[in-house]
């Protein structure tokens, strides 16, 4: 526990805790220090002198974001000395900083724009000095352009952070330049386009490339929501102007690993615009063609009627969980319909659903078991930046078999990832830490090797360990957090855990066979999942928002709500609840699937309830009891994520601007 100090702010007494910056400090008084490079979250990097504050006792002024507070300290931030240093320093970076705040995308958002109209400087009364770099406009994502530049460094540091590496300083001074390795433009580097640095750069060096819809700032609505293109599902802030969405940024305003989004998330929006079903659509004459939605609900009745048990419906895992709780109860209660199937059954079943929620950002140490993830072929992206992040800031970090985390761990635990999660185990029980009688019997007998005793001491002095494997590891994996912490699968998909706590589940046999059952009479598909054939004997119904091939297979199509017009709620991995809201309205006429059941239902003369909020809390409190599973892993649960993922997501992911990323980094990235 820090210490609470006693400190005073422009003679105002406060209590701040131990370690806080006086920046902070002030921050949590209500009172404003002006700053550049201070990003809440973020370590002070002290480099644009517009923070400078007074403290009793010392000669010259103190940059207040770097500075702690010391128990009594006094501090002055408003004295017209400071106020006349914050001039100078503002009057100076203009006088290198291009004065087109008229045209800038910034403006309106842009702190030095913020900073000039505060201190009144409308030019600098200093001699102008041009850089005229070039501009790297490569990309169909962000425009790179130093000249704007205030030497903040904050891009560097979130992109280092993060395992990126792509930006650095060269040279010093007010010469100094943020540049890419050999100054090449970022498509030649090993940037991946996920835009941490967009978000945190205060100027316009670092800028979206603004897509079909071009705004300014203060036109914009913002409206928070999460993405679900695969089982991180990030917060993300969308900014949209009559419901064309303009920008996407990550919805966190301060520095925290969680504030991440991969370029799927952040451009993916482009496929909202691309081939989109815009109304019910039934085949006549072998043609599609648009029609009501009573029309189209009066035929799937019928055909459901005639079909009943013969019925297969078919989702993939980011299906919301109020709407696969309405697909339980329509196929069950109203048609004795089993056949259920979704693509996060391939690789979830009871074992790996976590007993207990995790906070992995309190995690003291984290142990990485076979885990292949990455930001540069996206998968599960956003996992792999936080580890790296909060791993950064200090957390250790166990490696387990073959992982991608080798190269940032305390301890390596070398080998097959089962057998070194069980040497793990055993040197820790060796200590007397086990009591659960299924890991103590499994262990017994297992001489740990030197890396895994190493390691077990790491395990042993943390308050909060957070284990994480794949699916099909998980199980071992999670033995270690019924000695202590917690344990989290990496699921490829959004809702996978919140669908499987529906009730959603089947046989990854079942699945695999479904195409070849010639005895489904209807199948109903709700988005995009891995099957791209029908059977010409099948009535297919496809609920979807693009018109992608299979669709247009199909003998009934309905308009799906895009990830930005949904409205519900998915469980991650973490069993955390994310409720996403519909943010823009493009196409009014797209039914949610749970709507659809209820019309459905209501044709067929039959109820079903619709989910509410206490039907997702009880599904939370389904409890799974921890005990020990043999160590051992569940060879059914093996997918090829990247392919899964990139086939749910192909109407993202062959959406205009990351088509291109698709094609430039088969050349730099090998997808697994
Ligand atoms: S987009 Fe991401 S990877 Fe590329 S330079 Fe910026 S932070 Fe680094
Ligand atoms: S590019 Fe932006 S974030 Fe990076 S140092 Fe320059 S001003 Fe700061
Ligand atoms: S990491 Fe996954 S959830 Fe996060 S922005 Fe990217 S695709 Fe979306
Ligand atoms: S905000 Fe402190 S030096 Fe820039």
């Amino acid at each position: 526990m820090s210490k609470t100090l006693n400190i005073k702010i422009n003679n105002q007494e406060i209590e701040v805790q131990e370690g806080t910056t006086i920046l902070d400090a002030a921050e949590q008084a209500g009172i404003h220090i002006p700053n550049l490079c201070y990003l809440k979250g973020m370590k002070g990097i002290g480099a644009c002198r517009l923070c400078l504050v007074e403290v009793e006792g010392l000669k010259t002024p103190v940059t207040s974001c770097t500075t702690k507070v010391k128990e009594g300290m006094s501090i002055k931030t408003d004295t017209s000395e400071l106020e006349d240093i914050r001039k100078f320093v503002i009057d100076l970076i203009l006088s290198m900083h291009p004065m087109d705040c008229m045209t800038c995308q910034k403006a309106g958002i842009c702190r030095l724009q913020e900073y000039a109209f505060k201190y009144e400087v409308q030019e600098s009364n200093y001699i102008r000095k041009r850089w005229n770099y070039s501009t790297d406009n490569l990309n169909p994502f962000i425009v790179r352009d130093p000249d704007y530049c205030i030497h903040c460094g904050r891009c560097v540091k979130v992109c280092r952070d993060q395992g990126t590496n792509v930006l650095d300083f060269m040279g010093r001074g007010i010469s100094a330049k943020i540049t890419t390795a050999q100054d090449k433009p970022l498509h030649e580097t090993n940037c991946t386009f996920c835009g941490s640095c967009v978000d945190v750069c205060p100027v316009n060096a670092l800028k979206d490339k603004i897509g079909d819809f071009k705004d300014r700032e203060w036109n914009l609505t913002k409206s928070k929501t999460f993405c679900t293109f695969c089982g991180d599902s990030c917060a993300i802030e969308v900014s949209s102007n009559k419901n064309h969405i303009v920008r996407i940024n990550s919805a966190y305003k301060s520095y925290e690993p969680k504030s991440y989004i991969c370029a799927y998330g952040r451009y993916g929006y482009d496929y909202i615009y691309e081939n989109p079903v815009k109304s019910p659509m039934i085949r006549k004459d072998g043609q599609l063609w648009e029609s009501s939605w009573s029309e189209a609900i009066k035929l799937i009745s019928e055909k459901l009627l005639q079909s009943k048990n013969t019925t297969a419906f078919i989702t993939n895992g980011s299906l919301l969980t109020e709407d696969a709780l309405s697909l339980f109860d329509f196929a069950n209660e109203v048609l004795s319909a089993r056949h259920i199937f979704t693509t996060s059954a391939l690789y979830v079943d009871d074992d790996v659903i976590p007993a207990k929620k995790s906070d992995l950002y309190e995690a003291d140490l984290f142990i990485i078991a076979g885990l292949k993830i990455g930001q540069s072929q996206r998968m599960l992206p956003a996992l792999d930046a936080i580890i790296r992040r909060i791993v950064k800031s200090g957390t250790p970090l166990i490696s387990i078999g073959d992982t991608d985390f080798v190269n940032i761990s305390s301890v390596h635990i070398s080998g097959d990832s089962i057998t070194a999660l069980k040497s793990l185990t055993s040197a820790i029980c060796k200590e007397g830490y086990c009591t659960d009688k299924n890991t103590l019997k499994d262990t017994e007998g297992v001489e740990p090797t030197e890396e895994a005793i190493e390691a077990s001491k790491l395990f042993i002095k943390a308050t909060n360990p957070v284990v994480i494997a794949p699916p099909d590891l998980y199980a071992s994996a999670s033995n270690l957090s019924i000695i202590k912490g917690f344990a989290i699968p990496a699921t490829y998909e959004a809702n996978a855990l919140g669908l499987s706590l529906a009730g959603i589940e089947n046989s990854i046999d079942d699945y695999k066979n479904l195409l070849n059952k010639k005895d489904f009479k209807v199948l109903y598909v709700i988005g995009n999942t891995t099957i791209s054939e029908k059977s010409a004997d099948t009535f297919t119904i496809v609920h979807t928002t693009t018109l992608d091939e299979f669709a247009k297979m199909a003998d009934v199509v309905l308009p799906l709500p895009s990830t930005y017009e949904m409205s519900g709620t998915i469980i991650d991995y973490t069993l955390t609840p994310k409720t996403l809201i519909s943010v823009v309205d493009t196409h009014s006429y797209r039914k949610a699937p749970r709507e659809v059941f209820k019309m459905l239902a209501d044709a067929l003369d039959k109820e079903i309830k619709i989910p509410r909020e206490s039907d997702i809390k009880r599904l939370l409190k389904t409890k799974t009891k921890q005990k020990g599973k043999a160590f051992e892993r569940n060879e059914s649960l093996v997918v090829n994520p990247s392919l899964l993922i990139d086939t749910i997501n192909s109407a993202v992911i062959n959406s205009n601007r990351l088509k291109w990323l698709e094609q430039t980094e088969v050349s730099k990235f090998s997808k697994g």
